[in-house]
C-alpha cells in the first residue's frame, strides 16, 4: 500500500540543540499510526515539522505524492494536511460555529462546514452559538478535531488530544477515530502518551525518545514487544 505521508530523515534544532535526530516514518490510507514518547522527546516538534510550523534542517516529506518540506504551513493545509494541536488552541473569543468557520479558511467563502461534523460531535450542535473559551476542555478538543476535519484531510495529525479531558470522552474520541480511519479516505498521525488509548487505536507505531525513534512495528505486536514499559513514566 501506498504512504500518504511518507517522512525521511529529518533533523531539526532549536539553536545548538539537536531535537529530531533521523527521524523517518510513513503513514497510510484507513490506518492509525500512533507515535508515542515521554513529555520532551519531540513528538510537538516533529508534528510542527511535518506541517512547516518549524522549518527542518534536512530531510523529506513527502505528502500525497508530492514533496512539500518546502511549502508553507498554508499550502500543506490545503493540500490536504488537518492538524489538531497539543493544546487545542480553539479560538476563545469566537463562537463554536466561527471557530469551524476558521477551519475552511483556504476554501471558498461560500463552503458549509459539513453537517458530519455535527453526527461525529453532537455537543458541537447544541454549543452552535457558545464561544469557544466557555467549552470544558474536552469539548473543546472535540472542538478542535472537527475544526481540522471541516476541509476533508487526507491526513490527519493529532497532537495528544486526551491530555486533561474526562474519560468519557476520551473514549467518544477514540471511537470517532476508529470510524474515521475505517472509512479508508484518511490517513491518522496519532501522537500521545496516554498508552492504553494508543494501543486500542493503533495500526502502526513508533516510539521516540530524545529525537530518536527507537522502536516500531504494528499495533497489534505493541504489548508483546514491551511498549508500554518504554513509555511509562
Ligand atoms: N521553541 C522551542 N525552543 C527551544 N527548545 C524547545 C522549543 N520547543 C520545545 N523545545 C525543546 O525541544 C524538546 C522537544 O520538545 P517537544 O517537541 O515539545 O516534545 P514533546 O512534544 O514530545 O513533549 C524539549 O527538550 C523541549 O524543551
Ligand atoms: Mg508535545
Amino acid at each position: 500500500m501506498t504512504a500518504m505521508l511518507s517522512v525521511k530523515n529529518i533533523h531539526q534544532y532549536y539553536g545548538g540543540s539537536h531535537i529530531l535526530r533521523d527521524v523517518s516514518l510513513e503513514t497510510r490510507l484507513g490506518k492509525v499510526t500512533v507515535l508515542l514518547g515521554r513529555n520532551g522527546v519531540g513528538k510537538t516538534t516533529l508534528l510542527k515539522s511535518l506541517m512547516g510550523l518549524v522549518p527542518i534542517k534536512s530531510g523529506t516529506i513527502d505528502f500525497d505524492g508530492a514533496a512539500v518540506q518546502k511549502k508553507t504551513p498554508y499550502e500543506r493545509a490545503r493540500g490536504g494536511m488537518g492538524f489538531v494541536p497539543q493544546g487545542r488552541e480553539i479560538f476563545a473569543r469566537l463562537t463554536v460555529e466561527e471557530n469551524l468557520r476558521m477551519g475552511l479558511a483556504y476554501k471558498p467563502g461560500s463552503t458549509p462546514v459539513p453537517p458530519e461534523l455535527y453526527e461525529l460531535f453532537p455537543v458541537l450542535k447544541q454549543m452552535l452559538n457558545r464561544r469557544g473559551g466557555d467549552l470544558s476542555g474536552g469539548q473543546q478538543q472535540q472542538l478542535a478535531i472537527a475544526r481540522a476535519l471541516a476541509p476533508k484531510p487526507k491526513l490527519l495529525i493529532l497532537d495528544e488530544p486526551t491530555e486533561g479531558i474526562q474519560p468519557s470522552i476520551i473514549k467518544d474520541i477514540g471511537r470517532v477515530i476508529r470510524m474515521l480511519a475505517d472509512r479508508g479516505d484518511m490517513a491518522i498521525l496519532l501522537c500521545e502518551q496516554y498508552y492504553d488509548f494508543a494501543q486500542e487505536l493503533a495500526d502502526d507505531y513508533l516510539v521516540m525518545e530524545r529525537g530518536e525513534v527507537i522502536a516500531r512495528g504494528a499495533g497489534k505486536d505493541m504489548e508483546a514487544n514491551g511498549v508500554r514499559q518504554l513509555v511509562a513514566i
